[in-house]
């Protein structure tokens, strides 16, 4: 078995789905499998130019491959069944290669209302709060329960151990959410309540050796939606938020814009054993031309594109791993 997996080193919307389409494309995955969270999350895809958004269901749906939303996850069955019309209804086989594990949690209507309530956080208010807490209350509902999924319903075990498959099991972790909004690592409370790092991928049922290669995204600024003050005040971050269209792709709010924060990015790299970098967005920052970060608590600048990138590979090959592979991006579709 081998396994690849999609990390987000920031706060979520750095571009994970785009990471895990285009690794889709270059690699024969058997699977690609949903590792945490809900609907709560938003994956913008670019497929053969058409936009789509997700918000449960994996990536290799574009490209035919099996696409499991894991035990880690929760499920909204109205949202799923939506998503998996909006698919079909574009040409996209999605009703035969979508599935569930048995053991992932239902987000209830009730779990919805309650989130709704939500004034303090910032939520998306997709009920993926409540539905953990029933889950960990051991007071939640299994996907399997609930006779709507029945078609879709899979033992996660027999499909990864005991079930015949052609050629070896090789999987895409597709991850929501991000470092930044971990239930452990985040600025608690103003986290997600699941899991948002490689260890989240793991529990999902697979042995840490078959963890081939970590992808950890983020972007050459930095964006955060919920209830706490983050970003700065500078006249620039309103043009980063037009020209990045940084409005969150579940619920439409604006999305705070700082600097990027290297402290962040090289402890989010370290936890995740990450051995390939994805630096997204490069191309909004080059529209403006400005090259600023935060080392500690000072404020850094550069000259241009390519003295930034150079600062950051240099530091993070320095600091994180001498053979981590760092990639500048700045296309929507390809990394
Ligand atoms: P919840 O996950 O809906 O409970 O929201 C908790 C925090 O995580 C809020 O600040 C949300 O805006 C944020 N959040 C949840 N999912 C995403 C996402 O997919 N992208 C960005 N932020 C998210
Ligand atoms: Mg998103």
């Amino acid at each position: 078995m081998i396994a690849d997996v999609v990390v987000d080193l920031q706060y979520g919307d750095c571009g994970k789905g785009k990471v895990a389409h285009a690794l889709c494309r270059e690699n024969n995955y058997t699977h690609v499998i949903r590792y945490n969270g809900g609907c709560n999350a938003g994956h913008t895809i670019y497929h053969d130019g058409v936009k789509f958004v997700t918000h449960h269901i994996p990536c290799g749906v574009f490209f035919g491959i099996k696409s499991i939303i894991g035990p880690g996850c929760v499920v909204h069955p109205d949202t799923f069944f939506q998503e998996i019309e909006q698919l079909e209804e574009s040409g996209i086989e999605a009703k035969s290669l979508v599935k569930i594990a048995s053991n992932a949690h239902l987000i209830t209507d009730f779990h919805r209302a309650e989130d709704k309530k939500d004034e303090e956080l910032g939520t998306t208010k997709r009920g993926n709060g409540p539905a953990y807490r029933d889950k960990y209350a051991r007071k939640g509902v299994r996907a399997a329960e609930d006779p709507r999924f029945t078609e879709y319903i899979i033992d996660m075990y027999y499909e990864l151990y005991e079930e015949e498959h052609e050629t070896e099991v090789k999987i895409l972790f597709e991850g929501a959410q991000g470092f930044g909004l971990d239930i452990d690592w985040g600025d608690y409370p103003y986290v997600t309540s699941s899991h948002c790092t490689v260890g989240s991928a793991i529990l999902n049922g697979v042995p840490p050796k078959s963890i081939r290669n970590v992808w950890g995204v983020a972007k050459i600024y930095e964006t955060y939606v919920g209830a706490k003050d983050f970003e700065g005040y500078e006249e620039i971050f309103e043009q980063i938020r037009e020209l990045g269209q940084e409005y969150g792709s579940t619920t439409g709010r604006k999305r705070q814009i700082n600097w990027l924060d290297f402290d962040l990015l090289k402890m989010a790299a370290r936890i995740n054993g990450v051995n390939k970098l994805i630096i997204n967005k490069m191309d909004i920052l080059e529209q403006l031309d400005q090259w600023c970060l935060f080392c500690g608590p000072s404020l850094f600048q550069f000259d241009n594109r390519k003295d930034t990138e150079d600062w950051i590979e240099s530091k993070l090959i320095e600091e994180v791993d001498k053979e981590v592979e760092v990639v500048f991006s700045g296309d929507k579709e390809f990394i």
